[in-house]
């Protein structure tokens, strides 16, 4: 079995033989203090490697095996210090870490201290962290070649004071890897069922009330629009809704879509489009997950996670175009489209969980529309909402972990092209015009009057790309956003 890089943190010590990953930045190219140390252990490998053109940009890695006691230096270049964003500096770890293991490296000691500034702590870990980090679950061949980094050491002059930065940059790395792993998990193994157990063993783990809808409790409900996109699957729809109870009031809702295997149902999605439809999964995982580490980081705050689990398949039995749904909130619902089933699910979890929760702010993340490539492209995450301060501290939010959400309008005049000639609402448009704003705004009439925001990872939740924190696969991109617009929630 395949096990990720161990990291974890020390005071500097620079033995012989190990091999040590430094920064420099180009504002002045300084070598002091334990790089002195590495320069002096290495013959001058690091004041050679200045002289004959290192410059210490932004990105810049080179790998040196020095004459002297050590086995190799890799350094990395910050470019200005100032300059450089919390992303690319995570990135530039993140390469780091990749370019040392490349290189058949099995231990890694990163010299905190050279990377400047106080709080680079979190980024060195999550960096680290995330860098390293494979889906390896269904591997089962050569795996002895496959060239494992096992540990990281970061090496802090004052360890100490560096322990709860790192601790808690831990915490979240793990969330943002546990949601990559199950996202990635192939959906004949992550159905509704085995997602719900999962909701059920971190809300044990972590001391959270768990309430589990099945089918039939949402029948009941009168929930039209979840019920109708699981027909057409073996595996039943779901709600999982999780509570933690960290600080007083009305708590932060926060929901997400579940659907396990999008096929699109009758309105089947072609081959091409098909594929990877395990990811759309991701909103829920990513809720767990949020509410998860919310929880081991003690965050002063109530917080309830409600998460829509459901597979659009077709059968005999799956709901088709045409068909007319009720959803919770009374609103009939025409299926004009049964590929636009995250919708759906949401309707019927958001109307509920805001009416049973009455929660002060309302936020919701799904891999909704294809829409977001065309808007804002494979690294940008589109944000929409009924309420500028709670985008606001969203947006702040993400800035801080270096995630990159850009808001899109939610004007009146857009909510038109969701109107149907026989029910309240259409659930698809007739062209692709602003997919992702028409989407959002057919979540809008089952919010209520909470304050809401929309989070649309339609393309961001998927990298197609092995570069910097990111691996080719799930992304788990807004974990880390998430968890700090909680943390900082008043
Ligand atoms: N899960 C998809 C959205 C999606 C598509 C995510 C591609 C990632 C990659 C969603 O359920 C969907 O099919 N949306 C439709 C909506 C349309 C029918 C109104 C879409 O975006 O095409
Ligand atoms: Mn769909
Ligand atoms: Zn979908």
């Amino acid at each position: 079995m395949h096990k990720d890089t161990t990291v974890v943190l020390s005071k500097t010590m620079i033995s012989a033989g190990s091999s040590v990953l430094a920064a420099l930045s180009e504002d002045g190219l300084k070598i002091s203090g334990a790089l002195k140390v590495v320069d002096g252990m290495s013959g001058n490998a690091v004041s050679l490697a200045v002289k004959n053109g290192f410059k210490a940009e932004k990105g810049e890695l080179k790998m040196l095996y020095p004459a002297g006691k050590l086995h190799a230096v890799l350094l990395l270049g910050l470019g200005k210090r100032a300059e450089l964003k919390q992303d690319q500096f995570i990135d530039g770890v993140a390469d780091g870490a990749k370019a040392a293991r490349s290189a058949g490296i099995t231990e890694l000691h990163v010299l905190a201290d050279s990377f400047g500034v106080e709080d680079s702590i979190r980024g060195i870990t999550l960096g680290s962290m995330l860098g390293t980090h494979r889906f390896m679950k269904y591997k089962t061949k050569d795996l002895a070649k496959v060239k494992n980094l096992g540990k990281i050491t970061i090496m802090a002059e004052d360890p100490a004071k560096q322990q709860k930065a790192f601790d808690e940059a831990k915490i979240v790395a793990d969330a943002v890897k546990k949601t990559r792993d199950m996202v990635n998990t192939p959906p004949n193994v992550a159905g509704t069922e085995e997602v719900a157990q999962y909701a059920k063993k971190i809300a044990a783990e972590n001391r959270l009330k768990c309430t589990l809808l099945e089918e039939k409790d949402m029948e009941k409900l009168g929930m039209g629009c979840i019920t109708a996109v699981g027909k057409g699957s073996a595996a039943k729809p779901k709600i999982a809704i999780l509570e933690y109870n960290g600080g007083a009031g009305k708590p932060v809702l926060l929901v997400g879509k579940g659907v396990t295997f999008d096929s699109g149902g009758y309105n089947l999605k072609p081959t091409n489009y098909i594929n990877n439809m395990k990811d759309d999964k991701a909103g829920a995982i990513t809720m767990l997950h949020v509410i998860e580490a919310v929880a081991r980081l003690g965050v002063k705050a109530n917080v309830v996670a409600a998460v829509a689990l459901a597979e659009n398949m077709v059968s005999g039995m799956a709901y088709r175009p045409d068909d007319i749904l009720k959803a919770y909130n009374g609103m009939t619902v025409e299926v004009t489209n049964t590929d636009a089933e995250g919708r759906l699910v949401l309707a019927d979890t958001l109307a509920y969980s805001v009416e049973k929760h009455k929660p002060q702010a309302v936020v919701d993340i799904a891999t909704l529309t294809g829409a977001t490539m065309i808007a804002l492209g494979h690294f940008t995450t589109p944000i929409v909402g009924t309420d500028e301060k709670l985008i606001g501290q969203l947006k702040e939010a993400a800035d801080a972990t270096g995630e990159k959400v850009w808001q899109l309008p939610l004007w009146e005049e857009y909510g038109e092209a969701m109107k149907s000639d026989v029910a309240d609402l259409k659930n698809s448009t007739d062209g692709p015009d602003a997919g992702v704003i028409t989407g959002a705004m057919f979540l809008k009439n089952f919010v209520g009057e909470a304050p809401w925001a929309h989070l649309d990872i339609g393309t961001t939740v998927w990298s197609k790309a092995d570069k910097g924190a990111k691996q080719k696969g799930a992304t788990g991109v807004c974990v880390r956003t998430l968890i700090e617009f909680v943390k900082n929630w008043k």
